[in-house]
């Protein structure tokens, strides 16, 4: 298992993941318009030259946001997750963040037990927030 920041021609491979990961994807254009912004950073876990990992943090200042991670689903609950937080959160340390955000689906269990696990707290909801009228958990974790 190879662990790396990603290139811009990884960005195909993440929105092909992306598609099997959420009913809402980010397409290649919402990624590289991201991974372009100067304030992006992108790790990513690849295996026998495929992507089977991927996360990205965005930081404004002192608070950072992950702004998507997903695992591939043949490829989940042996702790590639968790290495894409803890990479994520090395990254929002890195360029100057002490406060990170995100937010999940209300109905994400995996997601949020990852979250509650690894010391995120839930913050406020977002009623609604989801275009299928999902309400969003914001959560948050302070980076000491
Ligand atoms: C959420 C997701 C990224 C977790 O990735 P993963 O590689 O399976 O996570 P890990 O193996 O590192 O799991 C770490 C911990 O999270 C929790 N967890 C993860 N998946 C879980 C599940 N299906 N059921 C219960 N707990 C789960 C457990 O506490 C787990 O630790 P354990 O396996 O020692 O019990 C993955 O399920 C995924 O890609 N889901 C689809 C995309 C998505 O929902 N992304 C999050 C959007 S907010």
């Amino acid at each position: 298992m190879n662990g790396r920041l990603w290139q811009y021609a990884d960005l195909s491979g993440i929105a092909a993941l992306e598609c099997d990961c959420f009913s809402d994807p980010w397409n290649h254009r919402m990624l590289a318009e991201s991974f372009l912004s100067g304030a992006f950073y992108g790790s990513l876990l690849e295996e026998d030259g495929a992507i089977t990992a991927y996360g990205g943090v965005g930081v404004a200042g002192e608070v950072a946001e992950v702004q998507l991670i997903g695992v591939a689903e043949m490829y989940r609950r042996c702790g590639r997750g968790g290495k894409i937080m803890d990479d994520l959160e090395a990254l929002a340390r890195e360029h100057g963040a002490k406060r990170i955000l995100l937010e999940v689906r209300v109905s994400n269990s995996p997601a949020l037990l990852l979250y509650l696990r690894r010391g995120y707290g839930g913050i406020f909801a977002r009623t609604r927030y989801y275009a299928d009228g999902e309400d969003a958990v914001v959560m948050a974790k302070e980076l000491v």
